[in-house]
């Protein structure tokens, strides 16, 4: 089901014309796109794919009819010497359509046909946005369609890193995104709590841990136990069998071994849903970690033999050759007889096309693991399912953090409460200058401080490695989280003022005759909210929303530097300046809802 967007409206209106001219086949290869603001709301380029498709029809199926590009006749369109032609033609078209009729203006540009929406139609978008309101942007695009969501894949034992802290702000986003666009999407972390380092943590914890000692910190000595053992295997690499023997003792279900493994992962479930909530992400619907799906690895494995695709290498380990696809081999059964981490997305797949049935099924985990998430699709492409269609790696480049205060070690482990702490201290300083009486100042500043580092990732395109600043995350000024809730919290401000006077926007109903340029790119910015979240349903790139969001504040910002709202003595002007703000307004606080950011009243 399509939403009603200024986008829909403009490929409805081509669609018609291009049916009435007998030109549908074609449909399919035309694209309509935002251009720049001076050339219209939108563009397309049917004309010129017309052109070169009829261009090829003719020369093919009328013989005689076409001599280079000239004079040829199409038998509705008539001769058409050039998409120029053509474009004429649709743009008549489309004029018969008494829909139209005040609702949008086209012009012909080197072949393009641009379309600006009228004032009225913006309008009454504005309109819609206020009736609307927090359901401004919703769709149902996805027509209850599942979408298995996997973000924070934590791992027991560990604290957090840069890539799980991208991971979990991201995941989060498309969560919403997808639920928003009538998505039931599904949340799921794939939490790492088997292999072999915990035979390795195992053996550590016996021959050297301290029960006490790691109950009052427990992630951070767990870690700590594992790095040592690391160390000393280093130096003496016998002592990895002692781990690997551990970890066997665990797969067989030795009682001990899981009494102490089940108490590695409680302590640390409680540590991740402490992250969780210092994040602000949605709750997850599944924490389905690898453990999970030991019992179902045999099963698999045997799928896969019997499917002819599994061989034995030189020391006896099980693999997928993919070696014709530059893939390598992927290894699902190590020569001492431990499964692998690919056998267990092996399983972990099968086991969610069944249980959940998805339309599509995505991974957001950083770019180092392309490799793996290439080998996982093409084999299960070759055990015949409909990967890679059905499944997507939505990668991300590396986050680095500038050393010291928030970096523990190496810069890429981080302690997220630091991270946390420090974005509200420095939040607050600003606040503290910027308005020493607002109330409140503490919780304020927390909300902003993890805007900032939010918004930081979620506005680079996720793909690109991105090096965190403070100066450039906090700042009030381009295009940062701080930035979008001062000017949400500013129009909240004005209203507030006029509020206070008694003044009632609801009670007029202005009709504007024209408006200024300002106002009207304010609203041609409005519209266009809908379709860029809808796009992020699609190619998963948050990156754009955050770009739409900022230059919509920029606009109102330019249009409230030159216009008077408050002091307007025109009615109906004011009172339509107050809505177009109070759309404005919402918009804003719709978009950063989906980017996992609140929206607070004041600051
Ligand atoms: N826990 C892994 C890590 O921290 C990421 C898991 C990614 N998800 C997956 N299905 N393999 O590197």
């Amino acid at each position: 089901m399509q939403s009603e967007t200024g986008k829909n409206y403009i490929s409805h209106l081509l669609a018609s014309a291009l049916a009435s001219l007998k030109l549908t086949p074609y449909l399919d290869s035309l694209d309509i796109t935002v251009p720049e603001l001076r050339f219209g709301d939108y563009s397309t380029n049917a004309a010129l794919v017309l052109y070169r498709n009829l261009a090829k029809a003719i020369d093919s199926h009328v013989p005689g009819g076409k001599k280079d590009g000239v004079n040829w006749a199409h038998p509705v369109l008539g001769i058409l010497e050039n998409p120029r032609v053509v474009a004429l033609k649709i743009i008549e078209e489309i004029k018969k359509n008494a829909e139209q009729v005040g609702r949008v203006e086209m012009e012909e540009k080197a072949g393009f046909i641009n379309f600006t929406l009228s004032q009225e139609f913006l309008a009454e978008n504005m309109d819609k946005i206020l009736e609307q309101g927090d359901l401004y942007g919703c769709s149902m695009l996805g027509g209850g369609k599942t979408v298995v969501v996997e973000y924070f894949q934590n791992n027991v034992a560990k604290p957090p890193h840069v890539g799980h802290l991208r991971s979990a702000v991201i995941g989060d986003c498309l969560l919403r995104v997808l639920k928003s666009q009538g998505y039931k999407a599904i949340s799921d972390t794939h939490i790492g709590d088997w292999g072999v380092q915990f035979g390795i943590l195992l053996y550590a914890y016996k021959t050297m841990g301290d029960k006490a000692v790691i109950e009052k910190n427990p992630i951070d000595e767990l870690n700590k136990l594992y790095v040592a053992m690391s160390a000393k295997i280093e130096a003496d690499e016998t002592l990895r069998e002692k781990g690997k023997e551990e970890f066997i003792k665990l797969e067989k279900g030795d009682t001990q071994n899981r009494e102490l493994w089940q108490w590695f992962v409680n302590v640390s479930l409680q540590d991740f849903e402490r992250y969780r909530q210092l994040l602000d992400i949605l709750p997850f619907d599944h924490n389905l970690g690898e453990s999970f799906y030991e019992e179902h690895m045999p099963a698999v494995l045997q799928e896969l033999k019997a499917k002819g695709l599994v061989q034995k290498g030189e020391t006896g380990e099980q693999y997928v050759d993919l070696e014709k696809y530059g893939l390598g081999r992927c290894i699902l059964v190590k020569s001492d007889g431990g499964t692998t981490y690919h056998l267990r997305d092996f399983a972990c797949y099968i086991y969610r096309r069944k249980e959940f049935n998805f339309y599509k099924n995505i991974y957001v985990v950083d770019n180092r693991q392309s490799h793996h998430f290439k080998q996982l699709f093409k084999t299960l492409e070759l055990a015949g399912y409909p990967t890679p269609a059905d499944s997507e790696h939505v990668e991300f480049g590396f986050m680095s953090l500038p050393e010291g205060a928030i970096s523990t070690r190496k810069g890429t482990i981080i302690s997220l409460q630091n991270l946390l702490d420090e974005a509200q201290s420095r939040a607050l300083k600003i606040i503290q200058e910027k308005n020493p009486e607002l109330q409140n100042k503490e919780a304020i500043a927390k909300l902003v401080g993890l805007s900032a580092i939010k918004y930081f990732d979620l506005s680079h395109n996720r793909k690109t490695e991105i090096v965190f600043t403070w100066d450039k995350a906090l700042s009030f000024e381009g295009n940062t989280g701080p930035y979008l809730q001062y000017t949400h919290a500013r129009i909240n401000g004005i209203l507030r003022r006029v509020q206070s006077t008694g003044y009632r926007t609801e009670t007029l109903n202005p009709q504007p005759s024209t408006l200024n340029p300002l106002e009207l790119s304010v609203l041609r910015k409005l519209i266009k909210f809908p379709e860029i979240v809808e796009q992020i349903a699609v190619d998963f790139y948050p990156n754009n929303l955050c770009t739409y969001l900022f230059e919509l504040s920029q606009s109102f910002n330019s249009f409230y530097q030159e216009i008077p709202v408050l002091q307007e003595t025109d009615t109906a002007k004011k009172a339509f300046r107050l809505q177009l703000i109070t759309a404005t307004a919402q918009v804003i606080r719709n978009g950063l809802y989906l980017l996992g950011i609140e929206a607070p009243e004041e600051m």
